[in-house]
């Protein structure tokens, strides 16, 4: 994918919410991690956050963009419901910019512009994927950072195992972080009159 201009202001846009963290070390946090993956999957921010047309942000940029909004959703209910005190801003916001980061490695491109599941997405799933880059980033940038609160929101961000997640939110980080995925994702299939429950018939070809 060549949109560069688009990607580059997604890129622009998430260090701008990571530089709105409280703290200085809230702030470094967030930067490397943004910045790991700039340096690191630049097709981060030009890869969709789907396979299939009918699947949400499935356009040039979706994953940006679907992780711009889950930032900014959980960002502004955190601020809404007085949550300061139980979810740290970086946690917060390296779980949502982390969550759906596998997805660089489950999905791939065919020469004819579809785009596919890997092998690696059949393994070990998107959600494990991205636990293990952000490992990868914190270990490279050296981050003293308490990482498991980060890792069970990445882990839990499907909600349940029967929508893929090994483990349910146990934390206010990892509810959040569900609630704001699910809200970006079902209000993108809504707004193009996609009906999720009839996920089904898509897949069989009837709609698609
Ligand atoms: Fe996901
Ligand atoms: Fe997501």
């Amino acid at each position: 994918m060549s949109q560069q201009p688009e990607a580059k202001a997604w890129i622009n846009y998430i260090y701008k919410l990571a530089e709105a963290a409280p703290t200085l070390d809230s702030h470094i946090a967030c930067e490397k991690g943004v910045g790991y993956l700039e340096a690191n999957y630049p097709s981060f921010f030009t890869y969709p956050a789907a396979t299939q047309s009918f699947g949400h942000h499935h356009t040039v940029c979706g994953l940006a963009q679907h992780t711009a909004e889950v930032i900014q959703i959980g960002l502004q209910t955190r601020a809404v419901l007085n949550l300061q005190h139980v979810i740290p801003y970086d946690e917060y916001f390296l779980a949502a910019l982390y969550h759906d980061a596998g997805k660089v490695k489950a999905y791939t491109q065919l020469p004819d512009g579809k785009w596919v599941k890997t092998q690696d997405s059949r393994w070990f799933h998107h959600i494990h994927l991205g636990v293990k880059i952000f490992e990868e980033m914190v270990a490279h940038e050296k981050l003293s950072y308490p990482t498991g609160a980060v890792q069970h929101a990445i882990m839990a961000h499907h909600g349940c195992r029967e929508w893929g997640s090994p483990v349910s939110p146990a934390t206010p980080s990892a509810q959040l972080l569900h609630q704001s995925d699910l809200m970006s994702a079902r209000m993108s299939d809504i707004v193009r009159g996609v009906d999720p429950l009839d996920y089904k018939n898509y897949k069989a070809g009837e709609k698609s």
